[in-house]
């Protein structure tokens, strides 16, 4: 027996003990060790029943993930599972933390199932790009019916014990040690004469419409695949036998292992988890974080502190005149009650942070007490350097200083104090109490504790936070700059906005750059192309048209109209016939005859920019690693996930294909086209982006 399992016996009962840090995941060992300790348990003269337990804080997370993509080894978690279901024994799983995928198919294999109040249930497999592997698909329906084990399996997403328990896949939930707990249950159990009762032999589920079924979940995963496969694998649990049932999901696993989508959702499942995790950053405490000042209640201001209280934090906030006070307030006081409404906080609550954990001032002097300030003023630097020497003078000594800035350099906003070493990026995206992404900016003189401040912020926030350099648009912005340019591109040389809209939603994005334009506001774009126009290189292709379009107060969905026309009230639009005419303007003036492009040529542009710039971002050092480049188009950017963000794309593609292809492109504008030197360096060597990440975790 390996050292994974612990074995006592307690009378007529045998505890498994599961001993894998930190979440019990079901490596080899552990596989292994649980095939033998039931081996063992069975020829252990008068034991007559079985409880397994997970020690630390979860009963069993699961497959080790980091198995997946190498050969299978013995024993394979379903026949483990079958071996548990079919012993003579009476198996008993004592439950807490979490059990999921496999931590949850070795529950479902035990004849009884007790848990404690607080753990969750679930099959989380589809956000791997998989589906349960070990049986999931075939029992669970057959204790809860198919529907709800659909939407279980669909989602992925966890389950309370008690609701568990009402759908008939916990027995009881209980308090107390598991070990104890599982103990006094098998007990009583055996006292009660109670017989094995294994979920294979139960009767199967009904069906429903499966087709119907299979059509809905496919269109709701945008191009995601193992949810809907997932309803062909719990379809046969009410067609065929167990037996072939469980080789059909097994088929439709093993299918899915091989994908492209797994690969890239499991490379975003660890990156999520390395990206925060800077070997700069070890050891260093961060400074204290209890409140919050913000300055500039518009948009991202009112959105960070919204953020900042519902995490608990105390908030001043500072605008620059009363009326715009209440307007700030009012904007915090409505996100709040978005939260309110969808139930995340209590009418209580809401009442206490909107008039005791916030205060709104047009006064600096409020900020004597804040432990780090962020700048949301407007988009100026004179304005940035003006409140930056005001926060010099009012704020304490050690308060960190930050500004949300989206383009300007934090260098020179650091050096408008006499303290730079206080001094730190916090890009935000809007709305910042939703979105998942921040961007942590270190300047020249960054002190090492304001970054883990940053980190420590993020943290608190809920954040997937990413380390950046300093540079026009930091890692995210950046490199939207260039795709967005290679799309305005294609729309000069012939391909519509509504095509290229379309062509990337398909490939998976949550909207096409034309739509997100829209959304953000045209007059951004507008005011970057004049801000950058006198350093323009003069072979680069700026497309005006739609300049002419904001020249008429069109800035997209705020003012109704933008690429799309919007009916008042709707969030979606339909082509504005303009932009054709704008455009077929342009080309005619430019000397352009428009052709056709494909779907698949559009994506490869796209991508191939998006790559090529992400590349300069890494190599320059502006992003540490191409994993933090990733993680940074996921959360802020809408990139679907399973690519696993634009490197990993790229990986997967081959480094040398997307080269060539750059180098193609480049021979019609090469003055766009040039090749990134980490690009060419890493085709040449046959390495990837991921050994660079390797390299880093070393
Ligand atoms: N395999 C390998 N490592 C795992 C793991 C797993 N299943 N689950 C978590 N880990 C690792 C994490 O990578 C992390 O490692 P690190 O410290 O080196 O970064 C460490 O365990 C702790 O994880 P978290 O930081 O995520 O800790 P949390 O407490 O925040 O979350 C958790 C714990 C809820 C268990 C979360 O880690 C999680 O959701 N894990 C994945 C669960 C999952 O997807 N299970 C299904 C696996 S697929 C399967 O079972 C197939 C089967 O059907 C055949
Ligand atoms: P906004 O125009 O909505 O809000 C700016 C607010 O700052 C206004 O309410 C204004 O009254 C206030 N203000 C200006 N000068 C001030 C001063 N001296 N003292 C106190 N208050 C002052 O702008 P928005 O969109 O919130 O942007 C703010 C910053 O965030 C900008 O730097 C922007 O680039 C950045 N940003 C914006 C994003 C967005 O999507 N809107 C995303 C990420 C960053």
């Amino acid at each position: 027996m390996t050292d994974k399992i612990a074995y006592t016996r307690h009378d007529d009962i045998a505890v498994l003990r599961i001993q894998n840090p930190p979440v019990n995941a079901l490596s080899q060992a552990v596989r292994q060790g649980l095939w033998d300790a039931m081996e063992r348990a069975e020829a252990d003269a008068g034991v007559k029943a079985v409880v397994i337990v997970g020690e630390g804080r979860a009963f069993i997370a699961g497959a080790d993930i980091t198995e997946f993509g190498k050969p299978p080894t013995e024993p394979y978690l379903p026949i483990l599972c079958n071996r548990i279901e079919a012993s003579p024994l009476l198996v008993v799983a004592s439950m807490h933390g979490v059990s999921l995928g496999g931590g949850l198919e070795v529950a479902l294999s035990a004849h009884y199932r007790i848990a404690q109040p607080s753990a969750k249930v679930g099959l989380p497999e589809v956000n791997l790009g998989l589906i349960p592997g070990a049986g999931a698909t075939q029992r669970l329906p057959r204790l809860t019916g198919a529907e709800k084990a659909l939407e279980m399996i669909t989602s992925g997403a966890p389950i309370k014990a008690e609701a568990a328990r009402d759908l008939g896949i916990l027995d009881r939930v209980a308090e107390g040690d598991p070990e104890a707990v599982g103990l006094a249950y098998a007990a009583e159990l055996l006292a009660d004469g109670a017989t094995r009762r294994p979920v294979s032999e139960l009767p199967p589920a009904d069906a429903i419409d499966w087709d119907a079924t299979y059509d809905a979940v496919l269109a709701k995963g945008r191009g995601q695949i193992s949810p809907a496969t997932a309803v062909r694998a719990v379809q046969v649990a009410t067609e065929l036998p167990f037996e072939q049932g469980l080789q059909k999901e097994r088929d439709l696993f093993m299918e899915l292992m091989q994908t492209d989508q797994r690969q890239g959702m499991i490379h975003a499942f660890f990156s999520e988890r390395a990206v925060s995790n800077l070997p700069e950053l070890k050891g260093v405490e961060p400074r204290s974080l209890n409140t919050i000042g913000v300055i500039g209640g518009g948009t991202m201001g009112a959105g960070i502190a919204t953020a900042a209280l519902l995490a608990g934090m105390d908030v001043v906030l500072i605008e620059m005149k009363p009326e715009a006070a209440r307007a700030a307030h009012e904007r915090i006081s409505g996100n709040l009650s978005g939260a309110l409404k969808r139930g995340k906080i209590s009418q209580d609550k809401f009442d206490t942070l909107t008039e005791k954990a916030l205060t709104v001032s047009t006064d600096y002097d409020s900020l004597s007490d804040v432990d780090l300030v962020v700048e949301a003023v407007f988009e100026n630097m004179d304005v940035k350097k003006e409140v930056f020497a005001k926060l010099d003078s009012v704020c304490k000594p050690g308060c960190v200083l930050a500004t949300n800035t989206s383009y300007l350099d934090v260098n020179e906003i650091a050096a408008a104090t006499s303290r730079p070493a206080d001094v730190i990026g916090l890009h935000f995206f809007s709305p910042a109490h939703i979105m998942k992404l921040l961007e942590v900016v270190v300047a020249e003189k960054t002190a090492k504790d304001v970054v883990a401040t940053g980190f420590a912020l993020g943290k608190a926030l809920g954040k997937i936070s990413v380390r950046a350099g300093v540079c026009d648009g930091f890692i995210g912005n950046r490199i939207l700059a260039t795709y967005r340019t290679a799309a305005d591109h294609m729309v000069l040389d012939g391909a519509s906005p509504y095509q290229i809209d379309k062509a990337l939603v398909d490939f998976g994005f949550a909207m096409g750059p034309f739509a997100v334009a829209d959304l953000a506001g045209l007059d951004i774009g507008w005011m970057t192309r004049k801000r950058k126009a006198p350093d323009r290189h003069p072979d680069e292709r700026v497309p005006t048209y739609i300049d002419k379009l904001c020249e008429e107060g069109h800035f997209g969905q705020k003012t109704g109209e933008g690429y799309y026309i919007y009916a008042a009230g709707k969030r979606a639009g339909v082509p504005n016939p303009k932009i054709a005419e704008l455009i077929a303007a342009e080309q005619a003036e430019l000397g352009i005859t428009p052709r056709p492009f494909t779907d698949e040529d559009i994506v490869r542009r796209y991508m191939c920019a998006m790559v090529n710039e992400a590349a300069k971002v890494v190599g320059e050092g502006i992003a540490r690693r191409p994993l933090d480049v990733d993680m940074t188009l996921l959360f802020g950017y809408g990139f679907p996930r399973y690519w696993g963000g634009p490197m990993k794309w790229a990986d997967i593609q081959g480094l040398p294909s997307v080269l060539a292809d750059i180098q193609r492109y480049a021979q019609d504008d090469a003055w766009f086209w040039q090749p990134a030197p980490l690009l060419e360096d890493l085709a040449a060597q046959g390495r990837t982006f991921d050994d660079l990440n390797k390299d880093a975790a070393k």
